[in-house]
């Protein structure tokens, strides 16, 4: 694979010293922030001024992952923010073509995303239409969680559906994701790694993302 995007997740930065961590990982690739509602998840995190605090302090790409339950009315909150990618759930968009044009006609990036539980035939009718496709590897809501092992079968059907289609978008993996299972995820399809708890949870995180790279791309 020549093709490895590493996207360190802030979630699992100090968010007291946000500025600082994210000089700490100056050679991401992609930055991916957690958006949480409290009601697609449990759990609250970031909403659009940390997008845009994140926009005003980086120049890297900003990726944002919204895991709310009414995406067709905030995303345009993150794209005003400065986000250069959104992705939404396929299990709470309402009308998910409009929402993946609307980013694309304003020059947004547009993911599709996955829950563990929701199959790739969910795609179907949207891939030839997005730039990425995000595959939970976890079920969303925290950080730190353990890899699911299914989402390696799901990967090569995902990778299968992109062939058949004559598409290639990004491939996405979020959760659970570390040196340890990084080669055979990218062996599966994948090509843009989310990593929180094991980037920010390394002496250094840098050094930590430059491991994964180096392992994905053996
Ligand atoms: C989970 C989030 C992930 C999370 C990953 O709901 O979408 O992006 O930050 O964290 P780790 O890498 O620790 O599983
Ligand atoms: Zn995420």
């Amino acid at each position: 694979r020549e093709e490895i995007s590493i996207a360190p997740s802030i979630l699992a930065a100090d968010i007291t010293a946000l500025g600082t961590e994210l000089a700490r990982i100056a050679g991401a690739d992609l930055i991916h922030i957690d958006v949480m509602d409290g009601h697609f998840t449990e759990n609250l995190s970031f909403g659009p001024a940390i997008v845009a605090a994140c926009k005003r302090d980086c120049s890297i790409p900003l990726d944002v992952h919204m895991m709310v339950t009414n995406p067709d009315e905030t995303i345009d909150w993150y794209a005003d923010a400065g986000a250069d990618m959104i992705s939404v759930h396929v299990e709470a968009a309402t009308h998910l073509h409009r929402i993946v044009h609307r980013l694309r006609d304003r020059g947004v990036r547009a993911g599709v995303t996955l829950n563990p539980a929701t199959p790739v035939s969910a795609l179907e009718s949207i891939i030839e239409d997005v730039d990425a496709v995000l595959v939970m590897s976890v079920d969303p809501g925290f950080g730190g969680q353990s890899f699911i092992e299914g989402t390696y079968a799901k990967l090569r059907q995902l990778s299968d559906l992109c062939a058949h289609r004559r598409v290639n978008p990004a491939i996405e993996v979020d959760g659970g994701i570390s040196a340890a299972n990084v080669e055979q995820v990218v062996a599966a399809g994948a090509d843009t790694l989310v990593a929180g708890s094991a980037v920010f949870g390394a002496a250094d995180p840098s050094a930590e993302m430059e491991l994964l790279r180096e392992l994905a791309t053996r």
